[in-house]
């Protein structure tokens, strides 16, 4: 008999509003609880992979993901296998078909970074066990539960259900990309308004556009897509302002097109003021970040609060690796 097929973390869209929430909550316990005093690991963490392998098969580079979940697996006790492009056929000289029954066959599970998104939904179809997406060109996850738990600890609520970020609003300048599709997702999800300011050209497409609306459909108190291509507008009353790279890993033959085609949507504290953004706007980048896209002002000024985001990638893939591999996706 088919074993049951097990539960894969693609996208932030595979998430209940709760189970978004609930992701974010253990993020949040187990960084407070291991970085307590006593610095014990949480028993329910300790030893939970023993003796288990993770296969990390990652097409591209990575510093934060990669090394936050090989950090998340040795927590755990489990050995994490990092297998680089170069280091196994990963669809180059054989099928993804063939690679996720092999793989799956040896491992407790798949963290996969890949170009195309449909390299790893493929990975996930055919494999016996849990594949976490490390970067698609589509969703980038364990991303977004760490930009969540940031913000909820800047933003701390008594809310004993919610993480108690509903009305607030964020502003994304600059490129329609991975990371601002599962952010716009989660956002949804959890009662945050996000306004998109992208070039002409480089906005959200519409079958993506059609995600984030169905997010919405998951909750009676759904966060608000906006979209322009006026920085000015998106920044009105934003909470926090973030964005990402201009030119992503895979576009690097358009780097002089997208350079020209961005130039007035660099994140600087001018910008801010002239948008209106709250007074006690914060700033926020998934990293690796380049000078052209926000002011050494900014991101290394009080509001910037990156370098608290890319600790909680850690936190993030813990959370995310005991809920989807130890708890074979039962959130909770
Ligand atoms: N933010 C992020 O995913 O960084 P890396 O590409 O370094 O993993
Ligand atoms: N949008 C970027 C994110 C890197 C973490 C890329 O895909 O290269």
């Amino acid at each position: 008999a088919k074993p049951f097929p097990p539960r894969h973390l693609l996208s932030i869209a595979d998430l209940s509003p709760a189970e978004l929430t609930t992701l974010v909550r253990n993020a949040h316990h187990h960084k407070t609880a291991i970085k307590a005093a006593t610095g014990e690991i949480p028993h329910s963490l300790r030893g939970a992979l023993a003796g288990k392998t993770v296969a990390m098969t990652f097409s591209k580079r990575s510093t934060r993901t990669r090394v936050s979940t090989e950090g998340a697996i040795a927590t755990m006790g489990g050995t994490p296998m990092f297998l680089g492009k170069d280091d196994i056929q990963l669809g180059v000289n054989e099928s993804l078909y063939d690679t996720s029954l092999v793989l799956s066959s040896m491992t407790a599970a798949i963290v996969a970074r890949v170009g195309p998104h449909s390299d790893v939904a493929d990975l996930a179809k055919h494999s016996a066990v849990p594949v976490i997406n490390a970067l698609s060109d589509l969703y980038h996850p364990l991303q977004t539960l760490a930009d969540f738990l940031t913000i909820a600890e800047t933003h701390p609520s008594s809310s004993a259900t919610s993480l108690g970020l509903e009305g607030m609003k964020i502003a994304w300048i600059g490129d329609a990309n991975n990371v601002l599709f599962d952010l716009a997702i989660g956002a949804t999800k959890l009662g945050v308004d996000i306004s998109v300011a992208t070039p002409k050209g480089y906005g959200i497409p519409d079958e993506m556009r059609g995600v984030i609306d169905q997010a919405a459909l998951t909750t009676p108190n759904a966060g608000k897509l906006f979209e322009t291509n006026v920085p000015e507008e998106a920044i009105k009353n934003a909470d926090i302002l973030v964005t990402d790279t201009w030119v992503s890993m895979g576009q690097e033959d358009e780097t002089a097109k997208r350079l020209a085609a961005f130039k007035d949507f660099r994140i600087t504290s001018e910008l801010a003021q002239r948008g209106g953004a709250k007074e006690n706007w914060e700033f926020m980048h998934c990293l690796p970040r380049h000078p052209e896209e926000v002011s050494d002002e900014v991101f290394y000024g009080p509001r910037s609060i990156v370098f608290r985001e890319a600790e909680n990638r850690l936190w993030a893939a813990i959370s995310a690796l005991e809920g989807f591999i130890v708890n074979k996706g039962k959130i909770q």
